[in-house]
């Protein structure tokens, strides 16, 4: 097991490269399912879920192969299975995006029940919902959820609001499941995401006919056959929003190259509402912040609102705010797993049901602690890279789900961060 010692206090000065984005990537690769032939995908970044994902659409007969430069290509000419396993989906939930687009091309699929996991219970009835609409039948048997659809999918009306607004991977679910249904459909609800947006880019260029991209009404008209392409997928706006972060608790000065400021405005907003300075620069911005952080009043949402993907990292921020935060979880509201850990050096944070009182503190301090979920365990990076002394974060692999060589990425920009296998 790999673990990151962390030396602070640092300053974070330079250059950075965002990666292309994870969770436009996996549904992306996903949607390749669905024609005979080889897509292209680029700037596709080095993570274990992408590596997850490969093996899965390896699994259910595709060749993938990658190169060095990012490009990944599926050739689904052949699918000769329909499982996902339960043993690749408990370590990727976005495994469940295999569910649409084999139902459409292949008419049945048996995909294992995606559990909880750090961030809460994360249950998938939504998507069910809108396949079912789609004329799929559904049954759930041994925790594998059954889908049939012998005669072809059809086209329908289908509301996909949830008690938490709309649901990112539902949408892609219903989205690519609709491109082959017979027929017009219309999502209502539908998530807004960039990254819902890249899919139905992509599922455009492979001949989807859909309209409303971007909004939370996309209306789809089923096409026979789609085709392969190349496609390169958007920048990773959360990896942007934490070397953002980076930048104001490490009071460095960080140029952000291949940053996407369209997909941030409610994440630019919270930075400059409390101090930081974000320029926008050619193909990305420049981040800094002079004073103290002030104090802020966040609640996540759905997009355009701000994402629940950055809470825990704006809370480390926050943790050193001058005088007391608010951060209110309305996407997932246990996903609080880091507040006990910053705490351990040294934060005052209280969490008070699905929100969290952060009283500012002047310096966070290193302590031994344990990363819990992917972006918790970035908050921790950036607590230690601010806090006096060496923090110990084990449990790194779930920082590796979602951040490429994370070490490699910092150090070059002052960071002191070595990783350890013990
Ligand atoms: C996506 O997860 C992302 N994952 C998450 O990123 C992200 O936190 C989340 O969207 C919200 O933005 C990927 O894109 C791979 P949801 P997803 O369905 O689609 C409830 C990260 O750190 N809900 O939009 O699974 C759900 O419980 C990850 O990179 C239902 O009730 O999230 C939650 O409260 C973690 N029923 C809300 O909707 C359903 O059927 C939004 O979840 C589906 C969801």
């Amino acid at each position: 097991m790999d673990i990151l010692k962390i030396k602070g206090p640092t300053k974070l000065f330079g250059s950075v490269k965002i990666n292309g984005s994870k969770n436009a990537s996996l549904p992306i690769m996903a949607s390749a399912l669905l024609t005979e032939g080889k897509s292209t995908i680029k700037q596709v970044p080095f993570l274990s879920d992408i590596a997850v994902c490969s093996e899965l659409l390896r699994h259910l007969g595709c060749k993938v192969e990658r190169d060095g430069d990012g490009n990944i290509s599926i050739d689904a000419t052949t699918i000769d299975n329909t499982v996902g396993e339960y043993e690749i989906v408990c370590r990727m939930r976005a495994s469940i995006c295999i569910l649409g687009p084999l139902l459409a091309r292949c008419g049945q699929a048996k995909v294992s029940m995606p559990g909880g996991c750090a961030i809460g219970d994360r249950p998938v009835d939504i998507h069910l919902r809108g396949l079912k609409a789609l004329g799929a039948k559904i049954h759930l048997r041994n925790g594998y959820i059954i889908a049939k659809a012998e005669n072809g999918l059809r086209g329908n009306e289908i509301f996909l609001g949830g008690p938490f607004g709309s649901t990112v991977l539902g949408t892609a679910n219903v989205l690519m499941a609709a491109t082959m249904a017979k027929g017009k459909t219309v999502i209502e609800s539908a998530a807004c995401e960039p990254e819902i947006t890249d899919l139905a880019g992509f599922l455009t260029k492979m001949g989807a006919k859909i309209t409303g991209i971007g909004s939370p009404r996309l209306t789809i008209e089923g096409v026979k056959q789609l085709k392969p392409v190349e496609y390169k997928v958007i920048p990773d706006r959360i990896e942007a929003g934490t070397f953002m972060v980076a930048a104001s608790i490490t009071k460095g000065q960080l140029k952000l190259e291949n940053c996407e400021l369209e997909h941030m405005m409610a994440v630019v907003d919270k930075l400059r509402s409390i101090g930081v300075i974000v320029e926008a620069a050619k193909n990305g911005c420049e981040v800094y912040r002079k004073g103290q952080i002030k104090t802020a009043e966040l609640t996540t949402q759905s997009y355009p609102g701000f994402p629940t993907d950055l809470q825990a990292q704006f809370m480390a921020l926050l943790a050193l705010g001058k005088g007391n935060s608010v951060i209110i979880e309305k996407i997932f509201p246990d996903r609080f797993m880091h507040v006990a850990e910053l705490n351990r050096m040294a934060a005052n944070l209280r969490k008070e049901g699905p929100a969290v009182i952060i009283s500012g503190v002047k310096k966070l301090v290193a302590a031994p602690v344990m990363a819990s979920d992917l972006r918790a365990s970035a908050a921790l990076v950036l607590a230690a890279m601010a806090a006096e002394g060496t923090t110990t974060i084990s449990r790194v692999y779930h920082i590796d789900r979602g951040y490429e060589k994370i070490e490699e990425r910092l150090n070059p920009v002052g960071a002191k961060i070595t990783r350890e296998n013990i």
